[in-house]
């Protein structure tokens, strides 16, 4: 009988080399398997294309191609049934599914892994997961996109301050205010559709770092797999992860659009501003101050966009000093990006569901557009179109909100002889331009916000949605 040293230790796939089991701690620290086992169905999908490719270049026999498809046929019916048995034993989602594979098709399974690594496999089935995970959220951003404009139609035409650092500026519409999200928004699904045609690529075929000596087909592989293309290296096919940080990346500026859009919606719904209110069934109570409704969905948007930010600086880090070309160290990519797909399409689609339910309050809008003297801006334009200097007309608008508010008045509110006063070029017409709808109506330009072009906006925003 062989002594333990010349036969290796059975258990691990790779164990024929080991003198001495792995220990307990070890393989609980190098395992992946309870959180990798997300990219099963990716796995088989990859296997059952190599094989398929095995097959056609006669590297695999037809009848050993038949038992993996039968195989696999039954483990993804075990995957969806929940009736997989995963393993610590077998370290990953990679060598869990080639056991059960084996298991159940014998020497056929073990011949799968020809002229493949794992370290392709995973940046395959990475690359495929990322692939769906990218159309599952632009979906969503469409969704939400699609809610702000439904209600930036209903709005065109409702006035709301604008403000520059938080102070009332010029009066805008509330319309014109939600496509500027709408706008962010389309530049970030522009971005997922750019980060997607990179992660849309094959490593398959780079093997462990160098390749392969059996006559592979990688392009048949593609095709098969719907990528677009084959990575070019096989040392930067295994070890680069720049294509999940990008999509990070683009995560977090999504997350970062949500949280603006949420920073505003906590301050809208606070009764010091009063503009909106949502519903009910997204809010929460306090448990000690009977009064309270709180906006907990925007603010938790508004936190969980941190943790998104957090790991793409995981990822940057991860990736950063690592040598050509596969580390262990990308093991840890996997839960950064399944966590930052999990907060983008929950918070996404809360937002969907959300953004409908918002009411508004058009007069506590209208009037603190009128509080804050938005409209000082357009009396001086109106005095640089008589000839006034623009120097000089904001010098007297600034008299002229001086005398307003020391009569807590508007200045629409001063009569004529006051405010003439302040510039004797200011006659009786001085009115119309004072007011908030006439304000907003002026700006009446591609991109402005007048309730007209608010229109052209949702109209053009709708042909884009189509
Ligand atoms: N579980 C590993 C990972 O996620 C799979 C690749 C392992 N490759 C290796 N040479 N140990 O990266």
């Amino acid at each position: 009988m062989p002594a333990p040293e010349e036969k290796g230790h059975a258990g691990q796939a790779w164990s024929g080399r080991f003198a001495e089991p792995v220990a307990e701690r070890v393989k609980r620290y190098t395992a992946s398997v309870s959180f990798d086992r997300r990219l099963a169905e990716f796995d088989v999908q990859g296997s059952l294309a190599h094989a398929r490719m095995l097959a056609a270049a006669g590297v695999l026999a037809p009848e050993d191609l038949a038992a993996i498809d039968r195989g696999m046929t039954t483990i993804l019916d075990e995957l969806r049934t929940g009736t997989f048995h995963w393993s610590l034993e077998d370290e990953d989602v990679h060598l869990n599914i080639e056991r059960r594979l084996t298991a159940l098709v014998g020497d056929a399974g073990k011949r799968l892994h020809t002229g493949r690594s794992r370290n392709d496999q995973v940046a395959t089935d990475l690359r495929l997961y990322l692939r769906d995970a990218i159309d599952d959220i632009t979906a969503l951003v469409r969704a939400v996109q699609t809610a702000l404009v439904d209600l930036a139609e209903k709005h065109a035409a409702t006035v709301m301050p604008g403000f520059t650092h938080l102070q009332v500026a010029q009066p805008v519409t509330f319309g014109h205010h939600l496509m500027a999200y709408y706008e962010m928004l389309g530049r970030d699904r522009e971005r997922l559709a750019d980060c997607r045609s990179r992660v849309n690529r094959l490593p398959l075929g780079a093997a462990a770092l160098a390749g392969t000596s059996f006559p592979i087909d990688r392009e048949r592989v593609a095709r098969d797999l719907g990528f677009e293309g084959v990575c070019a290296n096989s040392l930067d096919a295994v070890s680069d992860r720049d294509f999940a940080i990008e999509f990070t990346a683009g995560a977090a500026l999504i997350m970062t659009h949500l949280s603006r859009l949420s920073e505003e919606l906590v301050l809208w719904m606070s009764p010091r501003f009063g503009f909106i209110r949502l519903p009910d069934r997204f809010c929460t109570g306090s448990s000690i101050m009977p009064q309270k409704k709180n906006p907990d969905v925007p603010e938790l948007a508004r936190g969980k966009a941190g943790r998104v930010f957090g790991h793409l600086v995981g990822l940057l880090t991860l990736m950063k000093g690592q040598p050509l070309a596969y580390n262990k160290d990308n093991q840890e990519d996997k839960e950064p990006v399944f966590d930052t797909v999990d907060t983008l399409v929950e918070t996404l689609a809360v937002f969907a569901e959300m953004i409908p339910g918002i009411e508004v309050d058009p007069e506590k809008m209208r009037t603190a557009a009128r509080e804050g003297y938005a409209t000082a801006t357009d009396l001086a334009d109106y005095l640089v179109k008589r000839g006034v200097p623009f120097r000089d007309a904001h010098e007297a608008v600034a008299r002229a909100v001086r005398a307003a508010e020391a009569r807590g008045c508007d200045l629409a509110d001063l009569p004529l002889p006051e405010l003439k006063s302040f510039a004797r070029e200011i006659d009786a017409d001085v009115y119309a331009v004072l007011t908030i709808e006439g304000s907003v109506a002026s700006r009446d330009h591609f991109g402005g916000t007048a309730p007209d072009r608010v229109l052209d906006a949702v109209r053009r925003a709708r042909a884009e949605l189509a």
